[in-house]
């Protein structure tokens, strides 16, 4: 990664954490998604561009002290912020990686996860460049009965939307490096919303549907699915 964009990380990681653990509704979205997870004591799940950790202690609920946590992300200041809010935990490992090669769950592989039961990603989808691509490959990494959940910002057509949705549209843009934002301009929440469709329907297509909700005042889209 570039110098430019470990700055700018370093800059808007300290934010993001306050906005990724602060926003009103925020933490029943975290609760509801650990909770689609489907987890029971002693599996194992992976986040996928987990950032500062948010998700990481409703996981770590779910799962147990027999369990095990990986969160996965590319951008080194933020995993610092989330190794150091699970490092009570030693169940919890913080990994860099790509979330569209996740380096887990093949043997050798470095997060040495053996079977995974659940992939979670939020806010994620729209950073990717073919998401419906990666929830191909987060659907088989889990493989049949593992559990596959997204959470995702979308446009809502509420009166109220446009400050809620800015809210989040910012979560995502603080949290694009300068080089990947330019790949927005010509249209950033088309281009995201059309991102976060393809995520979605691709989940539902692979998967049968064990969660299907809106959150935060109706502008984040939470689909869970089971495989078969
Ligand atoms: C908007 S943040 C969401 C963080 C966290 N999931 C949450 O809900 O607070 C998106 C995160 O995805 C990470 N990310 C984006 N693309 C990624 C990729 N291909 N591999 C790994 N991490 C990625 C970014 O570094 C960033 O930390």
């Amino acid at each position: 990664m570039t110098e430019s964009a470990q700055e700018f990380y370093g800059r808007w990681a300290r934010l993001y954490d306050l906005i990724a653990r602060r926003t009103p509704g925020i933490a029943r979205l975290r609760d509801r998604a650990a909770a689609a997870c489907r987890l029971d004591p002693g599996d194992t799940v992976v986040e996928m561009g987990c950032g500062t950790g948010a998700n990481l202690p409703y996981l770590r609920e779910r799962v147990g002290p027999e369990g095990t946590v990986i969160g996965l992300d590319f951008t080194g200041p933020v995993l610092e912020r989330a190794r150091a809010a699970t490092a009570a935990y030693d169940n919890v490992h913080v990994l860099r990686g790509d979330a569209t090669r996740p380096p887990v769950g093949s043997e050798g592989s470095e997060g040495d996860a053996g079977e995974i039961d659940a992939v979670l990603a939020t806010f994620v989808a729209g950073m990717l460049e073919d998401p419906a691509d990666a929830v191909d490959d987060w659907c088989d990494l889990v493989g049949p009965d593992g559990t596959v959940v997204l959470a995702n910002a979308a446009r809502s057509q509420e009166w109220y939307a446009p400050p809620v949705n800015a809210v989040f549209r910012a979560i995502v843009v603080l949290s694009t490096p300068p080089t990947t934002k330019l790949r927005y301009e010509d249209d950033p929440h088309r281009r995201l919303d059309e991102k976060i469709d393809a995520a979605h329907a691709r989940l539902r297509e692979r998967a049968i549907a064990v969660a299907d909700e809106t959150h935060v005042f109706g502008v984040v889209r939470l689909t869970g699915g089971r495989l078969e």
